[in-house]
């Protein structure tokens, strides 16, 4: 397995257990972040945090700048380790960032100590030197029977590192990595269909019906995944102590201190979200709604408009290059699909095939918007009105991690995605 590689993906999640700590001699950098974990750090800015809190985060943040800067050259062999290396390093960045206390600053220093290996091993990997979801839900996850050779969705499975350690987080990120693991069985079907990188011509109308009445019962069970999320993470516990440690470089550009050229300007960066799920955006494409759906905020879709500045094609850009390449790759071959099928004759089943699938996807985001609604939404409201009688202030915007507006995002994804039905 390498991270660059093109061509056939049977798996977006870690196709092996990924490695729970890196060989000793980056030990230091594993130790560093069991200590933020184990003392539980406190976001910077979160209310009623005492003068003792912010004085062990200030230490640590201090140990923190004096981690020698270790050679990284025996990372760059095993792409297991690379994994390892960017989750704890990115993890070890987000607790540096967030534990600070808020500053008049304009922008956030990044110590060398992390800023250089963080730097080498993303360009080394082709992602962005931030936490992404494929560090903490796609290489973040182990069968707790590690004799299972090949993990499933249903499979009991343990989170490797949570900042929170909370079962609750545990539990956030296994929910993505199920549907993943589901996501699996969703590339499968999708290989029935083009075989090859180079499949020019359809299989017969009955194949690709079964195909793509098989994709929808796929989606469907990703939907369940989606809403079990309420059997074990804590909607108050998510939005208070969870989701802030995901926030990226963001609304203050990060300056990485001791890395030279264009790199070294201040950068804004999304922080790490299911947006950048290479399974959902590989099912808008093999439906052929991509163009729909990845259309910028609140603009009418057209395919002619060049989509490139849209969200969700800009979440790409956080995504391994092999996913991304796939998602590019299946995204002409998915609008053939559709053309191919909205010739077809409706008595041969296959539209209405189509449009099951379809409808799952769109009911997929329909629960993912009652989720944002329980998860974000009522707690967000129930904190600034705690927040406005202690202070009469106007609460601040609430933004996804990913930097989106949250409902209207959402709801024009959804919405775009029922318009795909034929
Ligand atoms: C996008 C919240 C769980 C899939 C988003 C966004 C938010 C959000 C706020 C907008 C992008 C941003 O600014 O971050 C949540 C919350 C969750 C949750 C609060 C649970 C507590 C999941 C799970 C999945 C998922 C488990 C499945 C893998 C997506 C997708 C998008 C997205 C695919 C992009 C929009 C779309 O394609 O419809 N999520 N999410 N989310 N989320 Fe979630
Ligand atoms: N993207 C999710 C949020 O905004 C995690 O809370």
């Amino acid at each position: 397995e390498t991270d660059t590689k093109r061509g056939s993906i049977d798996s977006f999640v870690s196709p092996s257990t990924p490695i729970r700590r890196l060989p000793d001699s980056w030990n230091i950098w594993e130790q560093s972040l069991s200590q933020a974990i184990r003392q539980s750090l406190k976001y910077g800015s979160s209310q009623g945090i005492s003068d003792g809190e912010r004085s062990e985060s200030g230490n640590w943040r201090r140990s923190v700048v004096q981690l020698p800067v270790l050679s990284i050259e025996g990372l760059l062999d095993s792409v297991a380790n690379m994994r390892r290396a960017r989750l704890v390093l990115t993890m070890l960045l987000h607790f540096y960032v967030h534990t600070q206390p808020p500053s008049m600053d304009d922008v956030v220093h990044i110590p060398t100590s992390i800023a250089v290996l963080l730097h080498n091993i993303s360009k080394a990997m082709g992602m962005p030197p931030v936490l992404t979801y494929s560090d903490n839900v796609l290489y973040n996850w182990s069968p707790v029977d590690l004799s299972s050779s090949t993990p499933s969705a249903d499979d009991e499975l343990e989170c490797l590192t949570s900042f929170t350690s909370t079962p609750d987080e545990s539990h956030f990120n296994l929910t993505s990595a199920r549907i993943e693991l589901r996501g699996n069985d969703a590339l499968k079907v999708m290989k029935l269909l083009f075989p090859t990188q180079q499949s020019a011509t359809f299989p017969d109308p009955t194949t690709i019906s079964s195909a793509l009445l098989q994709l929808s019962a796929i989606i469907q069970s990703m939907t369940s995944t989606l809403l079990d999320i309420r059997r074990g993470c804590d909607p108050t516990i998510f939005y208070t102590q969870i989701r802030p440690w995901l926030n990226g470089a963001s609304p203050k550009p990060w300056v990485f201190d001791g890395v030279e050229g264009p790199d070294r300007q201040p950068t804004k960066m999304a922080g790490s979200t299911a947006g950048q799920s290479p399974t959902i955006q590989c099912l808008d494409a093999f439906l052929g709604v991509e163009y729909l759906t990845h259309t910028a905020d609140g603009q009418i879709p057209n395919p002619t408009i060049k989509s490139e500045n849209s969200v969700l094609t800009g979440m790409r850009s956080y995504m391994l290059p092999s996913h991304r390449t796939f998602i590019e790759e299946m995204i002409p071959r998915g609008q053939k699909l559709r053309s191919f099928i909205q010739c077809q004759s409706p008595s041969s089943g296959l539209v209405e095939a189509y449009n099951k699938a379809v409808t799952a996807l769109k009911e997929f985001r329909d629960a993912h918007i009652r989720v944002v609604t329980l998860y974000i939404i009522n707690p967000s409201r129930s904190a600034a009105q705690a927040e406005s009688v202690g202070t009469g202030k106007a609460p601040e915007k609430v933004m996804g991690t990913g930097g989106t507006e949250l409902l209207p995002f959402l709801k024009g994804v959804r919405d775009r995605t029922k318009e795909g039905l034929l």
